[in-house]
């Protein structure tokens, strides 16, 4: 891992431990209505990215074949305690998003759920899902992103220093961009909050 990747890998494992907390108010506000949209269209053998502490874990559906992966290993030591109370059946690895340590056209689908505001080098991490990902497999992620509404936009570039370093997240990425230019062709994008919240379906053609 690069020092920009251990830096970030470095704040989420100090965060793991008051994550579910600080996550909360949004979980109940609209995330746990997220979670569900996306894991009830899972099918086959799927991957979660950046699995974090498991929120979604609990809506995973008995019959998928899932692995998930978390660069942090506190965080992904959270996920293990949940999946073990709920006994779910998932194989959680650490691994980098970066750079993936599964063959070319593994996965049917790949999922994410606000996990682009932090992988430092987010066109790397994207190429990866697109490599991993079958050809014709669908990638679900549902992101925050910066506003393009111009008042909005200039408050999230002026406070992103400040969760970077509190937390390891960025609040002005350009998600949608990013899905572009590391070479996805078929995107659909769907506004959840605004056009902050988005869900972007991506078919992999390639
Ligand atoms: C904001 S949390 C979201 C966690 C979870 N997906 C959720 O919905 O609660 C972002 C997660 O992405 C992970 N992450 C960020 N960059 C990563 C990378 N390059 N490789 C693997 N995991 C990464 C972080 O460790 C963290 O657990």
């Amino acid at each position: 891992m690069n020092k920009e990747t251990e830096k970030i890998r470095r704040r989420y494992d100090r965060v793991s431990k008051i994550y579910d907390i600080l996550e909360q108010p949004m979980e109940v506000m609209s995330l746990k209505k997220w979670r569900l949209e996306v894991t009830k269209d899972l099918k086959g053998k799927v991957l979660e990215v950046g699995v974090g502490t498991g929120k979604n874990i609990p809506y995973y559906t008995d019959d998928i074949d899932i692995t998930a992966i978390d660069f942090s290993e506190k965080m992904l030591a959270k996920a293990r305690e949940k999946a073990n109370k709920l006994n779910k059946k998932v194989e959680l690895i650490q691994m980098d998003a970066q750079n993936m340590n599964f063959a070319d056209n593994t996965f049917d689908m790949v999922f994410t759920t606000c996990v682009f505001c932090s992988v430092p080098d987010p066109v790397k991490g994207l190429k990866e899902i697109r490599r991993i990902c079958k050809s014709n497999g669908k990638i679900i992620m549902i992101e925050h992103v910066r506003s393009e509404q111009k008042v909005i936009g200039l408050v999230m570039d002026i406070f992103n220093p400040l969760t970077v370093n509190l937390y390891g997240a960025n609040i002005n990425r350009r998600t949608v961009d990013n899905v572009k230019n590391a070479g996805f062709t078929k995107v659909e994008v769907t506004n959840l909050t605004g056009d902050i919240v988005k869900k972007i379906v991506i078919y992999n053609e390639k």
